[in-house]
């Protein structure tokens, strides 16, 4: 078996995660289904109006691009069942609703040709298939009836069909590079008597080994209850650089721009541009990748909303992307309010919070051999230990082991102000 590549995903850093399906119509979460406990039949009328007219999946890759991702993962199914693509297995697919295609299809190819690495989200959870035993996440888990009838559910027949379509989706679209299987919670208490799911459910072991085989080289999250190449953090930062048992591993933190995945019409939660570039650059600053998401609508557009957050993320990547792009953690510690990302001989230090005229680095007196703004190449003066070099005292108390930079009052016009220190070699 070929070791998964991780170079290209390390290097990228940012990815688009596309939450694209049937839920886009009812446009209240992607989990609308289990939320509202709405049942087949009637979450089934969404299919006969699925007529994505809009969908141009070209567009959807440059603005990915344009907002500094290289690489995007797309959901083939989430946990309502419905297929994006033209399984074999199964009728509940896009090809027979109003949209008549393939959809994934047609993202594979467009964000190829973009240029940008492919991955599919796949949900290990399904709520239409009628193996598929009611649980604490099921539409149906306080109908007596259905729940009466989970013996006869077959799981094993259930895994076989997420097998089989696991099996298509890497035999038929060409090199796929990430599969993010989604979600495992045998670990959670039973939801009145009901219990989660896991590993021994999906046959995730197996399912992994076949992912590998058809694809060697391709990274694999850690969902299915199977160690993977890479963790997962959903909707939260860590504190440091995640680790296990002690060693820092790979992760990939995802966020979404209000709090839903899916096209969620009236949610207000929408995160700024500068909290989302914070996002980013905190994840660089800890050694990870952020993959932030876009819900498409039932037209099969990126909102207004979502194209002007990605248009200002990529503003701020056009001048800034060699302080994310092949960056990673540095050794040094960050003033307050700031983050370091490091690149060679490149130290970045990202201006959280606009300070007064100066900005004291610990550790980095007598280090630096040149400073500018990132933005626009201006040079910022700096004093080691407070000294201007010239025999003046200038600033009192500080250490000489620190290196003072000199800020303009007025903070520059960048989202995040950055600092470009060349290193002395
Ligand atoms: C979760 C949710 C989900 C979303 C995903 C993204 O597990 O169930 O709706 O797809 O995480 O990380």
């Amino acid at each position: 078996m070929t070791a998964p590549d991780l170079s290209w995903f390390l290097r990228d850093r940012f990815g688009l995660f596309v939450h694209w399906g049937v839920y886009a119509l009812p446009a209240r979460h992607e989990w609308v289904k289990s939320r509202e406990r709405i049942a087949d039949a009637a979450y089934d009328r969404y299919l006969h109006y699925f007529e994505p007219d809009l969908y141009d999946p070209e567009r959807w890759a440059a603005d990915a691009r344009d907002a500094g991702m290289r690489y995007a993962v797309v959901t083939t199914k989430h946990h309502d069942g419905f297929c994006l693509w033209d399984s074999d297995l199964t009728e509940y697919k896009a090809t027979r609703t109003p949209a008549g295609r393939d959809l994934i299809r047609d993202f594979v190819n467009a964000f190829r040709a973009a240029g940008l690495h492919v991955g599919f989200y796949h949900s290990l959870i399904d709520w239409h298939h009628p193996d598929f035993p009611s649980d604490q996440f099921h539409p149906r888990r306080d109908d007596p009836a259905y729940r009466a009838a989970n013996p006869a559910r077959d799981m094993g027949r259930y895994a076989d069909y997420l097998h089989g379509q696991v099996r298509e989706l890497l035999t038929d679209y060409g090199r796929i590079d990430v599969m993010w299987l989604d979600f495992s919670y045998a670990d959670r208490t039973p939801y009145e008597g009901l219990p989660g799911k896991g590993r021994d459910d999906w046959r995730g072991e197996e399912l992994v080994r076949m992912v590998r085989d058809l694809q060697p080289g391709i990274l694999v999250n850690n969902r299915a209850d199977v160690p993977g190449d890479f963790l997962t953090p959903e909707q939260y930062q860590p504190r440091t650089w995640m680790e296990v048992d002690g060693k820092r591993v790979v992760w990939e933190a995802c966020q979404t721009l209000n709090g839903s995945w899916g096209y969620d019409r009236d949610n207000l939660d929408w995160k700024s541009p500068d909290l989302l570039l914070r996002l980013l650059i905190d994840t660089v600053a800890k050694g990870g990748n952020l993959l932030l998401n876009v819900g498409p609508t039932a037209r099969g557009e990126f909102d207004s909303r979502a194209r002007q957050t990605l248009a200002a993320i990529g503003a701020w990547m056009r001048q800034h992307e060699r302080a994310i792009r092949g960056a990673t953690a540095s050794e040094y510690v960050a003033p307050p309010d700031c983050r370091y990302t490091a690149r060679g001989d490149r130290l970045y230090l990202h201006l959280f919070a606009w300070p007064f005229r100066h900005v004291h680095l610990g550790g980095l007196g007598g280090r630096v051999a040149y400073a500018q703004f990132l933005h626009d190449g201006s040079e910022i003066l700096m004093r080691e230990g407070g000294h201007d070099g010239e025999g003046n005292t200038g600033l009192r108390g500080i250490p000489a082991t620190d290196l003072t930079l000199m800020l303009p009052v007025q903070r520059p016009d960048a989202a995040v102000p950055v600092v470009e220190l060349f290193l002395k070699r």
